[in-house]
């Protein structure tokens, strides 16, 4: 299984990929992750992701394509993986099929987790992610401050892009510069949407249900 899931800041990507990864035994590749593990260990890639990241903008693209370059040589790869957060804009949709072609490997599909911005604004102002065991919990609505993990009783925090502003900024930058994919992945007949509404699991069950026919009509 190769496959990319796509769709706006707080559809679900990250949650949901955990599950597909485990459902087909593949990595979990999410940009995202690898960007925020080197701004906090303060490598050179960390060092200038940060300012992009913290804005609301994309990371350039020359960056992003080689750490994934670099990522899907790794060993753990070679049975396939799930692509999370990239690619982002048409030139990274380019460079993966490149570096695909070059490996005589093809996606088997891209799935899109549709959801409206009402529900995303209210999904991302409500997640608190633990110093502790670094599990997300979700407060929608919540005002009086995050208290403690539920799970293990750490300290709560936000991440320093879900500020309101900075989400209503990742929201017009996926429009201007992402939602673009849906256009390219629809042209080579790779594009399957799933409504990313309803709940955790249920939104699991249809994204695994397209992965599990793409793949049959990939070995047809
Ligand atoms: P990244 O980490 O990829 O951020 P994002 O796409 O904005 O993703 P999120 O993590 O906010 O959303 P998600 O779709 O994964 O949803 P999640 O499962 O977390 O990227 C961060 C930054 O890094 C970018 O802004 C950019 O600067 C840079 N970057 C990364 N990749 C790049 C690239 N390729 N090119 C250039 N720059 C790049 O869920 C969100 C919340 O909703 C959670 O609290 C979750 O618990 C909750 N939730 C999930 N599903 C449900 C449900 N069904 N019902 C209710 N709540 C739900």
């Amino acid at each position: 299984m190769l496959a990319v899931l796509l769709g706006p800041p707080g559809a679900g990507k990250g949650t949901q990929a955990g599950r597909v990864s485990d459902s087909f035994g593949i990595p979990q590749i999410s940009t995202g992750d690898i960007l925020r593990e080197n701004v906090r260990t303060g490598t050179r890639l960390g060092e200038r992701a940060r300012a992009f990241m913290e804005k609301g903008e994309l990371v350039p693209d020359g960056l992003i394509v080689d750490l994934i370059a670099e990522r899907i040589e790794q060993p753990d790869a070679e049975g396939g993986f799930l692509l999370d957060g990239f690619p982002r804009t048409i030139p990274q949709a380019v460079a993966l099929d490149d570096l695909l072609r070059q490996k005589r490997r093809t996606l088997d599909g891209v799935v899109l987790i549709d959801v409206g911005d009402e529900e995303i604004v209210q999904r991302i102002g409500g997640r608190y992610l633990c110093r502790g065991c670094g599990r997300d919990t979700n407060m929608p609505g919540l005002e009086s401050g995050p208290g403690t993990c539920p799970h293990c009783g750490g300290e709560l925090y936000q991440r320093d892009d879900d500020r309101p502003e900075t989400v209503l900024r990742r929201l017009k930058v996926y429009r201007e510069l992402t939602a673009p994919l849906v256009e390219y992945y629809e042209g080579k007949g790779l594009l399957q949407v799933v409504d990313g509404t309803g709940s955790v699991d249920e939104v699991g069950g249809r994204i695994l249900h397209v992965l599990h026919q793409m793949q049959v009509e990939h070995v047809k």
